[in-house]
């Protein structure tokens, strides 16, 4: 990793893809909202970080001002990024007519159907694990699962699950900070899914009924009632993005899960008592560990919360923060399985609130019961502070060493 000058103050030099912010993210966090909710800094071309839920929310809202072309704050210039992520890099009106047809794949009913493979990809990988004492709970098992299903809706071989993950770590982390990993990583997806929609264009009507086939054959919605089919960039940023979308923040929660139920014992022995708590304790786990942090381009120069910030420069929303305001939740701190009004925003807000969350829930109940049912009684095989949490926009331990007890 390159040397990066260390933060003088969170407030007014930040750098959210330090080493020290993936260690103590949540506490600067605290420290922010309390002290200085709209930070910024001068790297990074000079950006902004607003921490309290209020303000988020506003600022979601406010596609106008402020515009999803640019989701990622990094070295890059903000005016020279011009990766197609649609929808998530379009605004309205053009996001809706892009987004719309993509959410049937995701509705509650195609997530039913698809919650006995993904139950069995589960089993699968704690078979894989057999009767080991240590194991990873991160990199055995949840960065396992949601490549597995990614790979199945795309409907590729299993044996690209470890080119996916290269893919998403090259986008997503260490591209962050070379950006010439980013660059061929980006290269590489966009080849890769132009072949696949090239194979199923030549499959006509033999293609099989996966994602690929679906974005391949998505109309475009237009406010006047008119249809159009995607353009080639549409096609690729919706299977770029569904893969980016789909793939590091399920594993993030689902790793921080077992890490927090391999360190809380009291937490562990409950849910595997009391496994009726497991839909509130989903949400909750959500809450507590979102690994989310989003940017937006600032289109005009505008206020938040009162606060100048300047057209051509970024800001972050941090849906972690967020839900760790204590305006907002009571006792936010405390990770409470069975906590009610859970409004939490982990999936975001607005426009753009996740496309996946009915996946991505499926996929963490179904993971951690299948692991609950096999390793009731685990623990962590290092300290909790000796655990690192990965750099980059989304956030997750990249390694959760664990002792299987039963
Ligand atoms: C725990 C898991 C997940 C979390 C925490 C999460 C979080 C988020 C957040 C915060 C956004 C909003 C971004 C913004 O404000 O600009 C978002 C958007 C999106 N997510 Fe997820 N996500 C998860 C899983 C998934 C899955 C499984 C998929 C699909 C396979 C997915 C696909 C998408 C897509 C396509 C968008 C863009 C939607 C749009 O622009 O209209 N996500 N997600």
């Amino acid at each position: 990793m390159t040397e990066r000058p260390l933060v003088s103050d969170w407030a007014t030099d930040f750098d959210h893809l330090s080493e020290e912010w993936a260690a103590h993210g949540p506490d600067i966090l605290a420290d922010l909202r309390e002290r200085c909710p709209v930070a910024k800094t001068e790297r990074f071309y000079g950006a902004y970080l607003v921490t309290r839920h209020e303000d988020i929310v506003e600022t979601a809202r406010d596609t106008a001002t402020f515009s999803n072309r640019v989701t990622a704050v990094n070295t890059n210039h903000p005016d020279k990024i011009k990766l197609d992520l649609s929808p998530i890099t379009l605004d309205p009106p053009e996001h809706g007519p892009v987004r719309r047809p993509l959410m049937p794949s995701f509705s509650p009913r195609a997530t039913d159907e698809l919650e006995p493979t993904v139950l069995s990809m589960a089993e699968g990988l704690l078979d894989d694990m057999g009767d080991r004492k240590l194991v990873d709970g991160a990199l055995d098992y949840a960065q396992m699962l949601p490549v597995a299903v990614m790979g199945h809706l795309f409907g590729v071989s299993t044996e690209m699950g470890p080119t996916f993950r290269r893919w998403v770590d090259g986008m997503l982390k260490e591209g962050q900070i070379d950006l010439s990993i980013a660059r061929t990583a980006a290269r590489e997806v966009q080849e890769f899914f132009a072949d696949q929609l090239r194979d199923r264009e030549e499959l006509g009507d033999d293609a099989p009924d996966d994602l690929v086939t679906k974005v391949l054959n998505a109309q475009a919605e237009l406010p006047d009632g008119a249809t159009r089919p995607f353009g080639r960039k549409e096609r690729i940023g919706a299977l770029f993005v569904l893969m980016l979308g789909g793939i590091d923040t399920t594993w993030s929660t689902l790793g921080a899960m077992l890490f927090h139920l391999g360190s809380h014992p009291a937490d562990l022995e409950r849910l595997v008592n009391e496994p009726e708590l497991m839909p509130t304790a989903v949400e909750e786990f959500l809450r507590y560990y979102s690994p989310v942090t989003i940017a937006r381009y600032i289109t005009e120069d505008a206020e938040i919360a009162g606060c100048p910030v300047s057209a051509g420069q970024r800001v972050l929303l941090s849906y972690p923060s967020a839900n760790r305001d204590p305006d907002y939740f009571e006792k936010p701190d405390e990770l409470l399985l069975d906590r009610e009004n859970n409004r939490h925003m982990a999936f975001g807000v607005g426009v753009h609130r996740c496309l996946g969350s009915n996946l991505a829930r499926m996929e963490l109940r179904v993971g951690l019961s299948a692991w609950l049912e096999r390793y009731p009684r685990f623990e962590l095989a290092v300290e909790p502070d000796d655990v690192k949490w990965s750099v980059g926009p989304i956030r997750g331990p990249r390694s959760v060493p664990l002792r299987i007890l039963n």
